[in-house]
């Protein structure tokens, strides 16, 4: 790979158009399907909604590859017990839920846990088979993929790195993405990720139902929160990389699917990066956080939360998300007589939330990068108690709030459960987090 490499494409589902500059001319003229495609290669689509989606809704992408993707060896069940979309193994526990940083056991860090080896299921909701549903995975790993990759056929993944950059390589082509940076790698699209630091952590929101958009935006206008040429899709690079077979006749390469919430392998003589041009709208993209452009009340009150919506996964339901990506970014707080951090809350969705860097604003102590909340539905949460007092009695003058902080919630309108990894396996569960609202004291006084 050159040292100019990765290089990306802006904008947002747009159609983009490939090609590996050491293959000019590799992409075919006027169709998709040649006889014979430029370089022989083959034409494989890749179908990211039905063939009869409406047109504004339509994603597909073509690929015009080395080799077709279905020259592997069948799909073998892999252990992989803490990946699971089964919700039903735990009891039901409608508490205001913390967990501290995640980190590998003891046992696992002797170890070399790749990206796929250190994936763990938290909380979810839904079923992939009637596609419907989210879930929440953790990655923790301390080591690359080496001749391996993944693809998801259950949905679409939204990953959050919190700690170590991750190398990204994918079909279309490599990205790098960064704590503060996301990056989302859409159902069935093959990719393999490589780190660098001694231990990569960060979290995952799956949906089951559909494809992340952006927010409309309505009275805002035409610009604002996450821009479209903000996000970033790789160009096209190739490896044509035979890696053969073993003694036993087994392909070298390892295809890993999660297929039905379960893991399967499948072997290869080959790897899929082969790609020498493709064209289309079905692609994975980044998008680096700190570009955000933050929208808020300049004169009283809050805008809710959903003021901070990066990216939505639509439901059926006009307004109401199967999960919202939604950032709490560095910004000036201005408000007149006003409460200022956020306000206390039942809600009607689940707020799963997570942080990247810093400190949290509501937070006095316990919230940590790396760690999570989960504020199931109709579960009161809100500022601690000193949060609360310190903002109470805050002389309000403009501030700037969360600078050197990154925030985030995957906000849903599933009722969340807990795996059994989340609740018990994990062992981060904090089971102090509601006494930071017990000293909140009265101070109605009657007249
Ligand atoms: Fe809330």
């Amino acid at each position: 790979m050159s040292s100019s490499r990765p290089q990306y494409h802006y904008g947002f589902a747009n159609e983009f158009v490939s090609e590996d500059p050491r293959c000019p001319e590799s992409l075919p003229k006027g169709q998709n399907n040649p006889q014979k495609c430029p370089f022989g290669l083959y034409a494989e689509q890749l179908s990211g909604t039905a063939f009869t989606a409406p047109r504004s809704e339509n994603r597909r992408t073509w690929f015009y590859r080395i080799r077709p993707s279905v020259i592997h060896e069948p799909f073998v069940p892999v252990d992989a017990p803490h990946l699971t979309c089964d919700w039903n193994v735990v009891p039901p526990n409608p508490n205001q839920l913390r967990w501290k940083p995640f980190t590998l056991s003891k046992e696992e860090s002797q170890k070399e846990i790749n990206f796929v080896e250190g994936l763990r299921t938290l909380c979810g909701a839904g079923d992939p088979k009637v596609r419907h549903g989210i879930a929440v995975h953790i990655y923790v790993c301390n080591s690359s993929m080496n001749d391996c990759c993944v693809y998801n056929s259950d949905g679409d993944f939204l990953i959050v790195p919190q700690m170590g950059q991750l190398n990204v390589k994918t079909e279309f082509g490599p990205m790098k993405v960064s704590p503060n940076e996301i990056c989302v790698i859409q159902q069935g699209m093959k990719f393999s990720i490589s780190t660098i630091a001694a231990e990569s952590r960060g979290y995952i929101l799956e949906v089951y139902d559909s494809h992340f958009i952006l927010p409309n935006l309505g009275p805002i206008g035409a610009n604002g929160l996450a821009n479209p040429r903000d996000f970033l899709t790789p160009q096209a690079f190739y490896e044509d990389i035979e890696l053969g077979k073993d003694g036993n006749g087994r392909g070298l390469y390892t295809v890993y699917n999660k297929f039905q919430g379960s893991l399967f392998k499948a072997q290869q003589a080959h790897s899929p990066f082969d790609v020498v041009a493709w064209h289309g709208n079905y692609v994975p993209y980044k998008y680096d956080l700190s570009k955000f452009m933050v929208i808020n009340a300049v004169q009283y009150d809050h805008a809710d939360p959903s003021i901070f919506t990066v990216l939505t996964c639509p439901s059926n339901k006009p307004g109401t998300a199967i999960a919202d990506f939604v950032i709490f970014p560095p910004r000036w707080s201005v408000q007149e007589h006003t409460f200022r951090p956020p306000y206390y809350h039942r809600n009607c969705m689940s707020e799963f939330m997570g942080l990247i860097l810093g400190n949290y604003e509501a937070k006095e102590e316990g919230f940590l990068p790396g760690g999570a909340s989960l504020h199931s539905m109709m579960t009161p949460h809100g500022p601690d108690a000193k949060c609360f007092e310190d903002a109470s009695n805050a002389k309000l003058v403009p501030t700037r709030v969360a600078d050197g902080t990154q925030a985030f919630m995957f906000e849903s309108s599933l009722s969340l459960a807990l795996t059994k990894w989340g609740a018990e396996t994990c062992n981060k569960l904090d089971a102090d987090y509601y006494k930071c609202w017990q000293p909140l004291r009265k101070h109605f006084v009657e007249k």
